[in-house]
């Protein structure tokens, strides 16, 4: 009997320490909420051809300027709307929170439509990356009451790269 307990104990003991080394595995399995956003010049490194077209074509790469000259006729809290569509990543982990703090998102870059990058910046497999973009990932920002008749088809390539 003593033998059971003493292998249910070691049994408990290395459950615990693997929890301590690998983590809680739920949070392993969803690593969707580790992944935080890292600013649009980071994917510049790497995909250079993708950033210069965008810094250079895309209306994104200025979308805080856009409100920017805007501001002095709307109050704090009106501001702030403003940058769900035209920053990245605001009030999800991570991403945007103000010109200052985190100037490096302050327009809509690169990770608004491929989602946060920080796993895929570190591991460079293009499995960590949204590269499979569908209507969907457009929506949230050109919705219907914003653009009449948003087009996907033609435009999926618009406004990237
Ligand atoms: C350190 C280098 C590096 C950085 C930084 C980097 N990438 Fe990549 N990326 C890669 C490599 C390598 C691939 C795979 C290329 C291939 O298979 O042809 C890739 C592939 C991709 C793909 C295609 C994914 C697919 O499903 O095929 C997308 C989209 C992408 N990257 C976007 C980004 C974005 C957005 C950023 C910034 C958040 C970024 N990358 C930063 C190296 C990098
Ligand atoms: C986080 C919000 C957001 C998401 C997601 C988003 N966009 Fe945009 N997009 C904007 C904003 C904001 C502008 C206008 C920027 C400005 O002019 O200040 C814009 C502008 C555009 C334009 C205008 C032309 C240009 O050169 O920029 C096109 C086309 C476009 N987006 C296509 C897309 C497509 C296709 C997707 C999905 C794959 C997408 N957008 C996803 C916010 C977003
Ligand atoms: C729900 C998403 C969303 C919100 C919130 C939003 N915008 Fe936009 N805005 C867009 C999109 C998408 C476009 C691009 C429309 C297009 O070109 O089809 C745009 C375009 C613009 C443009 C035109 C830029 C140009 O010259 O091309 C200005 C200016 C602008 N927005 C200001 C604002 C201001 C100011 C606020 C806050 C009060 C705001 N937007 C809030 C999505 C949004
Ligand atoms: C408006 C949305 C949008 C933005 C912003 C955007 N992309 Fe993309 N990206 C796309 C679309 C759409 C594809 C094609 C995906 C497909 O074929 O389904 C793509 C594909 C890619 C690919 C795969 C190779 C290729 O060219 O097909 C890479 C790498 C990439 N993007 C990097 C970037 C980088 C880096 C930035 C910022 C500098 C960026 N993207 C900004 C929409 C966007």
């Amino acid at each position: 009997m003593s033998r059971t307990t003493g292998r249910g104990k070691a049994a408990w003991a290395l459950a615990f320490a693997t929890i301590l080394v690998w983590g809680w595995p739920v949070s392993q399995a969803g690593s969707e909420t580790d992944k935080t956003y890292v600013g649009s010049e980071a994917c510049g490194e790497c995909h250079e051809t993708e950033y210069e077209s965008f810094k250079t074509y895309s209306k994104k790469a200025h979308s805080y300027e856009s409100i920017r000259v805007m501001k002095k006729g709307l109050t704090e809290a009106e501001f702030v709307t403003c940058f769900e569509c035209h920053t990245t990543g605001h009030r999800k982990a991570g991403g945007f929170r103000s010109e200052h703090e985190t100037p490096e998102l302050k327009d809509a870059g690169c990770e608004v439509c491929h989602g946060p990058g920080s796993l895929h910046v570190e591991s460079q497999e293009p499995d960590d990356i949204n590269g499979d973009l569908t209507a969907k990932d457009c929506e949230t920002c050109h919705n219907s009451d914003r653009v009449a008749a948003f087009d996907y088809k033609p435009l999926i390539y618009g406004g990237a790269h």
